[in-house]
């Protein structure tokens, strides 16, 4: 089964947008999602423009604040400031990578927890690993949704992580832990990564290295989530062999068309459930 990231992300925005469209009936308030974009990155600017037009779609106001790649870290800590207290906006994104002079660490622990749609802060951070109610990051999110589609109830399972980022791999052990799995969390340091994986019933490949995982890395009937994005002959390939593994696996995410459509999706849910809290 081939898991339709597509097809799951437009069910979880119309979602959003009959909801919102109830709440804002009654009220002039609408949710404000502040994009904070710095540099000439190019995935980063189709990311944020993608982000943007989801977000219009399900009636989420959107604006995104460009700053030249040299800005000084100070004049980026004094909009988040003037964003945190600025009524009208209830999220804040600051669109990762940032450049050299910039301290990524200062720039999230700047953004008001309560606006902080990505789940950075590290008090979202700690709130789940504590497995109290947190915003949580949107890839991850948008990957336990995905997994969830496929089987309700994870209780038992052995599930294994490749990569252990803030944004994927860390997240993604808590979301898991909290559905009762078995966690293995790889990464470039550890041994037999292929004997790890084939244990798996859930693999979640997020370590951007293409093609990385083989059809003899994954057991018969395992649900495969392919977090990559990568570039490999002018084509975007995944983490994962697809076309090999595809048919051992019990389900799995194409690239294009898996995760990253459910990542957008569920930084709308994120912005939703933002302006609800306040
Ligand atoms: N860059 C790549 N992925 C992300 C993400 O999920 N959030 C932010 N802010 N930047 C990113």
């Amino acid at each position: 089964m081939i898991i339709d990231g597509k097809s799951h992300s437009a069910k979880l925005r119309k979602k959003i947008k009959d909801e919102l469209t109830k709440i804002c009936q009654n009220t002039k308030d609408v949710p404000k999602l502040s994009v904070i974009l710095i540099g000439d990155y190019l995935p980063s600017q189709i990311y944020v423009k993608n982000k943007q037009k989801k977000a219009k779609e399900v009636g989420i106001k959107s604006e995104v604040i460009k700053y030249p790649e040299t800005v000084s870290e100070k004049e980026v800590l004094d909009k988040i400031k003037s964003l945190n207290n600025d009524k009208e906006v209830t999220g804040i994104l600051v669109q990762l990578p940032l450049p050299k002079q910039i301290n990524q660490k200062k720039i999230i622990n700047s953004i008001d927890p309560k606006k902080d749609v990505d789940g950075f802060n590290p008090l979202n951070v700690g709130n789940l690993a504590s497995g109290y109610d947190a915003i949580v990051p949107c890839t991850p999110l948008g990957c336990i949704k995905l997994i969830k589609s496929v089987q309700e109830d994870l209780k038992g399972l052995h599930a294994a992580i490749i990569g252990r980022s803030n944004l994927n791999g860390k997240p993604m052990a808590q979301l898991l832990l909290r559905e009762n799995c078995t966690v293995t969390i790889l990464h470039s340091k550890s041994r037999d990564i292929k004997e790890e994986c084939k244990r798996a019933d859930i693999l979640v490949a997020a370590v951007g290295m293409a093609n990385l995982v083989k059809s003899d890395w994954v057991k018969k009937n395992c649900i495969v989530i392919d977090v990559g994005i990568n570039k490999l002959g002018g084509q975007i390939v995944g983490d994962v062999k697809f076309d090999e593994v595809k048919s051992k696996a019990k389900a799995i995410t194409p690239v294009p068309g898996g995760v990253g459509p459910m990542t957008i999706a569920c930084l709308l849910s994120n912005t939703l459930e933002c302006f609800k809290a306040r």
